[in-house]
């Protein structure tokens, strides 16, 4: 069975869509901004708008939060956990959450409420892409890259099976099983 990746959004349009995120943040004037990446898809992705931030005159201080949602068969059951705390303290602070899709929302509500609950000044969200009609919490992002048609996507961090998250673009895998 070979499978070949498709590419939905090549690099070229990512980077360029990621200065126009980071000039966005920037307008909104955040102050003693602390970048919080959501591990680990939006790895690539936050080292890349990072770095556009710094271009747009910003320097966020950064820290790594790892969530897991609890799976029941395929099917997210609802349950987020931490599995890795960020360090600093976030009290007073403007909070920017960076994760790299938007799908059923509880992973980002979940981290929006334990900072705001931490008492962060403000917390704003940061997605790559967000896939519209699959909600099951009420949460929007402040900033979204691209919104995603229904497919499952994997590259530029993002992962099916701990697979492909080295791809410099976003892609579909399509599969092919010979039999067609
Ligand atoms: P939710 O918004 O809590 O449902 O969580 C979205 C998370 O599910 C994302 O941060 C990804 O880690 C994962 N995810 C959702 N859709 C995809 C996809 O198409 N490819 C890879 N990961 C996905
Ligand atoms: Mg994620």
């Amino acid at each position: 069975m070979s499978r070949r990746v498709n590419v939905l959004y090549d690099a070229k349009t990512i980077a360029a869509r990621n200065a126009e995120l980071a000039e966005e943040i920037a307008a909104s004037q955040p102050e003693r901004l602390l970048a919080i990446v959501v591990l680990k898809g939006s790895f690539v992705f936050a080292a890349d708008l990072i770095r556009a931030l710094h271009e747009a005159g910003l320097a966020p201080e950064i820290e790594f939060l790892s969530l897991s949602s609890y799976l029941d068969g395929t099917v997210s059951s609802g349950t987020v956990r931490i599995v890795h705390d960020i360090e600093s303290e976030v009290g007073g602070r403007d909070v920017l959450l960076i994760d790299d899709i938007l799908e059923s929302g509880r992973t980002l509500a979940y981290a929006k409420d334990l900072l705001a609950a931490r008492g962060a000044r403000r917390v704003e969200t940061c997605v790559l892409l967000e896939k519209p009609g699959k909600r099951a919490v009420t949460i929007g992002a402040d900033y979204v890259g691209f919104q995603c048609p229904d497919y499952f996507v994997v590259g530029y961090g993002m992962d099916v099976a701990h697979a492909y998250r080295q791809l410099p673009f976003v892609g579909v895998v399509e599969v092919d099983d010979g039999q067609t």
